[in-house]
């Protein structure tokens, strides 16, 4: 497929929703036709999300009832949700409702966490409230675009960007059989990482200069990673998992940590990591500790990693809001309409941020 297809966005105003148009303003082969916005409907984008101006300055935020019309006037639309958990599952349901009874057609890429599990009974365990649209469930595959090849649903859910983060350091571990099925993951996240509404904990003047460990061993994400690393993998492992706010807007830094079957240098870890994302443009393996500044704000994830002989560390650095998010989001959409998997994706990081 290459004629250009329509995109529509969910979520307006949140901070994944501004990623995405950022990177969907400039696609070679979508066409940001449309974004939903609660509370901020026929207002112009370019007042909410100032960055924008010079690329979206006409466009303005829409209501629910102007993006059903998207989805049935078109024949096929890509959407993407960057709504809450627990709001995305009925929007979503009610876009692809109307689309099958207008006979058009709707591809979606979700970024909450709204369709990243099997069951309803498996999400309502992790979220605590009842599942917006559990038949659709089994439309959707939730996978890091760089662990499976081929997809057999109409649908994606993202992974969270932890868990994306989390997933490229420990599958190739796991799957290559180098380590025991037992892995330390500490994380660090930057602040957009909690969305929009400041709360206390994750307000600005609390995290600036600051940094701290929050949900240790508890996080929620937990059940998400495990089930995804032994989808990638074929490996049934437990993670102990230990975020931590850091003092910045943007990225993600995991160090896994696992103990080797069998010896390995630094060098034949960094090998093996390297042969196994071979074919993912997306990640770069190198020699050099990861850094955030190399990624943020592109799609790009960085590792490597270190072997002291029987323990390894694997460290992965993302932008949350890119890679863990937005860009994945467009990657998996690029697949999913037969583009090419980088078109849009490829602007390196600022470097300076
Ligand atoms: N932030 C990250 O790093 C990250 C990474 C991976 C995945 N995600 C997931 O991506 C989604 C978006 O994340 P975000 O950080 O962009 O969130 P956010 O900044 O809080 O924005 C979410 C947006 O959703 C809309 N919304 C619709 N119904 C809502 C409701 N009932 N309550 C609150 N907001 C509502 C709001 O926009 P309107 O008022 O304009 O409709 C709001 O601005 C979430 O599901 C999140 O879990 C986030």
């Amino acid at each position: 497929m290459s004629a250009r297809t329509p995109a529509i966005v969910l979520g307006g105003t949140g901070y994944v929703a501004g990623e995405l148009l950022r990177l969907l303003a400039s696609h070679p082969y979508f066409d940001l036709a449309a974004v939903a916005s609660d509370s901020q409907p026929d207002q112009p984008v370019a007042q909410f999300f100032r960055h924008l101006q010079p690329v979206l300055p006409h466009l303005r935020f829409a209501n629910h009832e102007e993006i059903l019309e998207y989805v049935t006037a078109n024949p096929t639309t890509a959407v993407f949700s960057a709504a809450p958990h627990g709001v995305s599952a009925a929007l979503i349901d009610r876009l692809l409702t109307a689309a099958e009874q207008a006979g058009t057609q709707a591809r979606v890429v979700d970024t909450s966490a709204d369709f990243r599990y099997a069951s309803a009974d498996a999400y309502e365990a992790v979220y605590k409230h009842v599942h917006g649209a559990p038949d659709r469930l089994s439309e959707f595959t939730c996978a890091v675009p760089e662990h499976l090849n081929a997809l057999s649903t109409p649908h994606v859910a993202h992974p969270g960007c932890f868990a994306t983060a989390v997933l490229l350091a420990s599958v190739p571990l796991l799957a290559l059989g180098l380590v025991e099925p037992r892995l330390f993951v500490s994380g660090v996240t930057g602040s957009t990482g909690s969305g929009r509404q400041p709360v206390a904990g994750t307000h600005h003047p609390q995290r600036h200069s600051d940094m701290y460990c929050y949900n240790a061993l508890a996080h929620r994400h937990v059940p998400e990673i495990t089930a995804l690393a032994q989808a990638a993998s074929g490996t049934q492992a437990d993670f102990a998992f230990v975020p931590h706010s850091g003092p910045f807007a943007r990225g993600i830094h995991v160090t896994v940590q696992a103990t080797l079957h069998e010896s390995m240098t630094t060098h034949e870890l960094v090998h093996a990591l390297r042969e196994y994302y071979d074919q993912s443009v997306f990640v770069r393996v190198g020699g050099e500790m990861p850094r955030l500044k190399d990624v943020i704000a592109s799609n790009f994830a960085e590792l490597s990693g270190v072997s002291n002989g029987r323990t390894v560390a694997v460290m992965c650095v993302i932008d949350n809001l890119t890679k863990g998010a937005a860009g994945g989001a467009v990657q998996w959409m690029n697949r999913m309409f037969g583009h090419e998997e980088t078109a849009g994706l490829m602007t390196p990081a600022p470097g300076w941020t």
